[in-house]
């Protein structure tokens, strides 16, 4: 076999809540995962040892090195399926990018979940979908989604996943790529810091709080889903909300124009992608999401536009061209 080629897409949170930090740095989450037409391409192929090529959008931000969370999903399942019988020899992974790197859209973890079906297909791992799922929960929050793909709600760190029941809408959305990037950490400390600063400012006894506390237990929107059930853009632009908004805006202050002007333009709803700084606007039908796209480059308010549908299917192997 000469190599095998996974395309993955982006993801959108379409509900973002964040629980208070965990012991172990991370945060409880609660989150509506919708994955969108924005796709890498990632491909595995033989080789002596384990190495990556990046190249596209954002290329030279992406680690070449054992860093690279294709790379570690690349050991993780080599550790998960290895025993007699199983050739989990060396492979080289291309990654072809037009997600954008640290830009709130998951293309990390897109590609360590590219990589693990690439993988598991090149050596002939065997691993169900649900062992893979497992895999890539431990690589990182996001990797699992990305394997899953439509929309789904999100728990733990994000990785334990329940699809959502919804019907077959195609939902129009258009990506306003920022000049620049955040580093989904930092986003998480800035959330932190915003909340103990307003805990403080409250006015009641500070040992009454603990420091950093946010909402004990993160909750589902009734609304959003409902909205998702009804099927009505309309509803679901009402209903989008990210608890890592403010702490994204406050490290990146020019995006509150962004969204001011892509509501402005008609958008049904407006939100930070993830930790940023990608900013999101839904629109009603595939001729305003092209409306929009072009208004939103002419108004000068981020670096490009993309437009996008979803939910769509998750990592999935493209099959050889004849
Ligand atoms: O799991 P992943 O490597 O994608 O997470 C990147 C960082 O984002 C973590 O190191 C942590 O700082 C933050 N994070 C968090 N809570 C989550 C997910 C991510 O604090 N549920």
């Amino acid at each position: 076999m000469t190599g095998v080629t996974v395309r993955v897409p982006a993801k959108l949170n379409l509900q973002l809540a964040v629980g208070p930090p965990r012991a172990d740095g991370y945060h409880d989450l609660v989150t509506v995962f919708h994955a969108v037409s924005l796709f890498d391409e990632v491909t595995a192929q033989p080789a002596k040892r384990d190495g990556v090529t990046v190249t596209g959008e954002g290329a030279d931000r992406v680690p070449s090195d054992q860093d690279n969370l294709a790379l570690r999903a690349v050991a993780a399942l080599r550790t998960a399926v290895a025993g007699p019988g199983v050739d989990t020899s060396g492979v080289h992974i291309t990654i072809a990018k037009r997600i954008p790197v640290a830009a709130g859209l998951a293309g990390g973890s897109a590609d360590a979940a590219a990589a693990l079906v690439a993988c598991n297909e090149l050596w002939d791992g065997g691993l169900s979908q649900s062992k893979l799922l497992e895999v890539g929960a431990r690589v990182g929050s996001d990797v699992a989604f990305a394997l899953l793909g439509g929309t789904a709600v999100g728990r733990g760190r994000g990785e334990q996943l329940t699809p959502a029941l919804a019907p077959a809408t195609q939902y129009h959305w258009v990506l306003g790529f920022a000049d620049g990037h955040l580093s989904t950490p930092e986003v998480y400390a800035a959330l932190d810091r915003l909340r103990a600063a307003s805990a403080d400012g409250a006015g009641g006894p500070a040992q009454a709080r603990p420091a950093q506390a946010g909402p004990a237990e993160p909750d589902l929107d009734a609304a959003l889903m409902s909205a998702l059930r009804s099927g009505e853009a309309r509803l679901v632009g009402r209903a989008l909300s990210n608890d890592l908004q403010p702490a994204a805006l406050s490290l990146f202050p020019s995006l509150r124009k962004t969204l001011a002007a892509g509501l402005e333009l008609g958008a049904l709803g407006a939100l930070v992608a993830g930790s940023g700084p990608t900013c999101v606007f839904l629109a009603a039908s595939a001729d305003r999401a092209l409306d929009l796209a072009v208004s939103l480059s002419g108004a000068g308010v981020c670096r490009s536009v993309a437009r996008v549908t979803g939910p769509v299917a998750g990592a999935a192997v493209v099959p050889p061209s004849k």
